[in-house]
């Protein structure tokens, strides 16, 4: 069954077309009105949400189909012990496909491997969010005019933000884009980011601490949200939380057509104030990302009557408890029927990645 759990599940091509179709969803709603009569959506939220859950519901409603569902894990059987596995399967026997939200990282892919119907990532602890970045992509297109040629700011929170890493993932495949990674040290992105994506795709970056530095240079810039519920240490989230602030006055020497991006919710990052400057594109973005999950969701749909199949990556290539996942946020941290299956990532060096949330092996 196709399911998307990463980005880069997606072709490039793939989403051209989603583009295609999201664009053409803008021009002509009315046409795809129906196209989704008779079909249900689930959306399973272990995690707090507005945009990604609504935005679901609101395409599912859009292309004339039901949704059902929870909005927290309390009001599940997970509460009971239930696991993601059992979930999906359950929710097989009622809805023709599901979007998951999770903390636990891999939980979407579980979940994938026992549904017999597409899911969807929403978003997995601090992993990915796929849905967020085709979202992304769209505002970009829409916005700037273009994917490739682009020099875009990450600000904020790179070691946690999911958003950062599906969207950096998915810029890897378009010509001559250069990132600018601006984060207080305590909050850089992840080595294997840094080395698997950028280093690997040849992609031209720097790292810098500082906003006011990097601003006159970009031509997309995407802020993020220091996120409390990933902090272990509510003192350094305190300490952190405000490291980056953007004003009218900080956009001063900004280029006029930058397009400023954040995944949202906002706390304190983004002056409202700059709501008014028409650089901002944080709402059209979500708007955009309703679009998009509109494509997917048919996209996934019609593969799946097609019996399109989907191999995610070669099991020639995987060791299976050969390596213990230290991830505390890994779904095999809380599934304990669930092998830990690596798979060789990098064979020069002997790179090993839990398959379910990339963690290197040890
Ligand atoms: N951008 C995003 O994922 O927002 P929510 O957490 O509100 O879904």
């Amino acid at each position: 069954m196709r399911s998307l759990i990463d980005v880069l599940d997606l072709t490039v091509n793939e989403i051209d077309e989603l583009i295609e179709v999201a664009n053409d969803i803008i021009a002509n709603p009315d046409k795809y009105s129906e196209k989704c009569k008779g079909k249900k959506l689930a959306t399973l939220f272990y995690e707090p949400s507005t945009r990604t859950r609504l935005s679901f519901t609101a395409a599912m409603m859009e292309l004339g189909g039901n949704v059902l569902g929870f909005s927290e894990a309390s009001s599940s059987s997970a509460m009971k012990g239930e696991s993601v596995a059992d979930t999906a399967k359950m929710l097989s026997c009622y809805a023709d496909i599901i979007a998951m939200r999770s903390p636990k990282e891999g939980a979407p892919f579980v979940a994938a491997k026992a549904a017999t119907i597409p899911v969807i990532n929403a978003g997995d602890g601090g992993h990915c969010h796929p849905t967020q970045t085709l979202g992304d992509l769209l505002t970009i297109k829409r916005e700037v005019g273009r994917l490739n040629n682009l020099t875009v700011g990450f600000c904020g929170d790179l070691k946690y933000g999911r958003t950062v890493h599906s969207f950096i993932n998915a810029l890897s495949r378009y010509e001559n884009i250069k990132i600018v990674l601006i984060s207080p040290e305590e909050l850089k992105l992840p080595n294997y980011v840094k080395y698997e994506v950028l280093d690997k795709n040849n992609m031209e970056y720097r790292e810098t601490t500082s906003l006011e530095e990097a601003i006159p240079t970009l031509d997309v810039l995407y802020m993020t949200r220091i996120q409390q519920e990933r902090f272990v240490d509510i003192d350094e989230y305190n300490r952190l939380k405000d490291s980056y602030i953007l004003t009218l006055d900080k956009l001063a020497n900004a280029k006029k057509s930058l397009a400023i991006m954040h995944p949202l919710p906002r706390v304190n990052e983004i002056s409202v104030k700059v709501d008014e400057d028409e650089r901002a594109c944080y709402f059209k973005q979500a708007l955009y990302g309703k679009y998009m999950r509109m494509a997917l969701i048919l996209k996934l749909l019609k593969e799946a009557e097609d019996k399109k199949k989907e191999e995610r990556f070669s099991l020639d290539d995987v060791v299976i408890n050969q390596y213990i996942c230290t991830n505390p946020r890994c779904i095999t941290s809380t599934e304990q029927e669930l092998d830990h299956i690596f798979r060789c990532v990098d064979k020069e060096h002997n790179i090993f990645r839990c398959i379910y949330c990339e963690k290197r092996a040890n």
